[in-house]
C-alpha cells in the first residue's frame, strides 16, 4: 500500500524526496474554466521559502513552480484550468547531500530514519527523502489552486505560540501577520520572540510552535456524516504536515473545562433574516458539517529535531553512537508550517465543496 494521494473529488498526489533532482504534485479533479497562473501559485510558496529570515533554515531553494499540464487559453487569452490533471514541478537546486554522509546509517531522533528504516529496510538518508518536509511545497502550490476554487472563502493562518510564548489575544491584527518574520498578529509578541529565538538558535536548540488557521465565508452545508466529517479531514489534514503532533477544532481540548451553557453556541435570527450564533466554541462545525461561521483549526508542531547539540542514538546495525546533524534547519519549524496549513484547509474545504455540490446539487434546506 502506497499512500500519495489524499482528497476525494479534488485528489492531490505529490511525489519527489528532499535531494532529489525535483519535486512535483497532480492535481486531479480541479473543475474546468478557473483562471490559474503559476506567479499565483508563487506568492503562496514565497511566504514558505526558506531563507527569508535567520529564524528560518539557510537552505537556499527558490521553489520556482511550473504548470505543466491542465490548463489551456480561454478565447481571451486567460489561461484556465481545463478540467484535467494538473502537473505542478519544482526544481531541488540547493541541496547540500554531503551533509547526511556521516550519518547515513544512524538514525536521527526525532526524524522517521528508524521507522523507514523498519518498515521499508531500504530509505534515502539525504534530508530525511520523503519524509522531508520539501514535500509540504507541492502541498502549498496546490492549495494556491484549491483557492481558487473557493472563491469568496478567505483562509488564513498565524503562528500563535512559539515555545512556552503565547500571543496576547486582544493584540489580534491579521494586517500584522507579514509584517515581522514569524506570521505573528501580534506585534508585541513577534518582537519579544525574535530575542527567544535568537537565544535558542545560539544555544543549538530548537522550539515548538501552535498554528491558528481560520477560513472565513465557508458555505453552510460543507462536511458529512459519519465518515466524511469536515473537522475529522481537517484533522487528518493537519495531523499529515510534518512535526504536527495535536490538532484542535474551535475550542479544542480546552471545551473539555467548560459547561454545557457555556460551551454550546446560541443561535438567534440576525437583522438580515439569517440565523446568527451568538459564539463559536465549536470552530464553524456541527456534526461534521460546516455552520457557515469561520471554520478554526489549530496544530501543534513539535520542536525541530535536528539540532546543533550531539544526541545519543543507534545505527542500523545495532550498535549505540553518538549522532551530530550538519545540515541547514528551521530552529523552529512551526513558523514554516503556517502557508502549509492554510494549503491544507484550502485543499480540504475545496475537495468538501466539490463533494456537497456532487450529492446535493442546488437543493440545501433553508432558514428564514
Ligand atoms: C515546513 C517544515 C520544515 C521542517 N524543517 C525541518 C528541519 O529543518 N529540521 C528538522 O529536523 N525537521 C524539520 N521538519 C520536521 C520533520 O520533517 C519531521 O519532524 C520529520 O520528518 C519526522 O516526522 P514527524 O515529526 O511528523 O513524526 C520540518 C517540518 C515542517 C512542517
Amino acid at each position: 500500500m502506497s499512500h500519495n494521494t489524499f482528497g476525494h473529488l479534488l485528489r492531490l498526489t505529490t511525489w519527489g524526496e528532499s535531494h532529489g533532482p525535483a519535486i512535483g504534485a497532480v492535481l486531479d479533479g480541479c473543475p474546468p474554466g478557473i483562471p490559474i497562473e503559476a506567479q499565483e501559485l508563487q506568492q503562496h510558496l514565497d511566504r514558505r521559502r526558506p531563507g527569508q529570515s535567520r529564524h528560518t533554515t539557510q537552505r537556499r531553494e527558490p521553489d520556482e513552480v511550473r504548470i505543466l499540464s491542465g490548463v489551456f487559453e480561454n478565447d481571451t487569452g486567460q489561461q484556465i484550468t481545463t478540467g484535467t490533471s494538473i502537473a505542478l514541478h519544482i526544481d531541488n537546486v540547493d541541496h547540500r547531500s554531503k551533509d547526511y554522509g556521516d550519518i547515513k546509517d544512524k538514525f536521527r531522533p526525532g526524524h522517521a530514519d528508524y521507522t523507514y528504516w523498519q518498515k521499508y529496510g531500504v530509505r534515502d538518508y539525504r534530508g530525511g527523502g520523503r519524509s522531508s518536509a520539501r514535500e509540504t511545497a507541492m502541498r502549498v502550490a496546490a492549495g494556491g489552486i484549491a483557492r481558487k476554487i473557493l472563491d469568496g472563502v478567505t483562509i488564513r493562518a498565524a503562528l500563535i505560540q512559539v515555545g512556552p510564548n503565547t500571543i496576547n489575544r486582544d493584540n489580534w491584527d491579521w494586517s500584522e501577520v507579514d509584517n515581522n518574520p514569524f506570521f505573528c498578529p501580534d506585534p508585541e509578541a513577534a518582537t519579544a520572540w525574535e530575542g527567544y529565538l535568537d537565544g535558542v538558535r545560539k544555544s543549538g536548540s530548537s522550539a515548538g510552535a501552535i498554528v491558528e488557521v481560520v477560513a472565513e465565508n465557508v458555505p453552510v452545508g460543507l462536511g458529512a456524516p459519519v465518515y466524511g466529517k469536515l473537522d475529522q479531514d481537517l484533522a487528518s489534514a493537519m495531523m499529515s504536515i510534518n512535526a504536527v503532533k495535536g490538532v484542535e477544532v474551535g475550542d479544542g481540548f480546552a471545551a473539555a473545562a467548560l459547561a454545557g451553557e457555556n460551551n454550546a453556541d446560541e443561535i438567534r435570527m440576525g437583522n438580515d433574516g439569517q440565523p446568527r450564533f451568538l459564539s463559536n466554541h465549536a470552530g464553524g462545525v456541527l456534526g461534521g458539517i460546516s455552520t457557515g461561521q469561520d471554520v478554526v483549526v489549530r496544530f501543534a508542531v513539535k520542536p525541530t529535531s535536528s539540532i546543533l547539540t550531539t544526541r545519543q542514538t543507534i545505527d542500523r546495525h545495532g550498535n549505540e553512537t553518538e549522532i551530530f546533524t550538519k545540515g541547514r534547519h528551521d530552529p523552529c519549524v512551526g513558523i514554516r508550517a503556517v502557508p502549509v496549513g492554510e494549503a491544507m484547509m484550502a485543499l480540504v474545504l475545496a475537495d468538501h465543496l466539490l463533494r456537497h455540490r456532487a450529492q446535493t446539487g442546488t437543493k440545501t434546506g433553508a432558514t428564514g
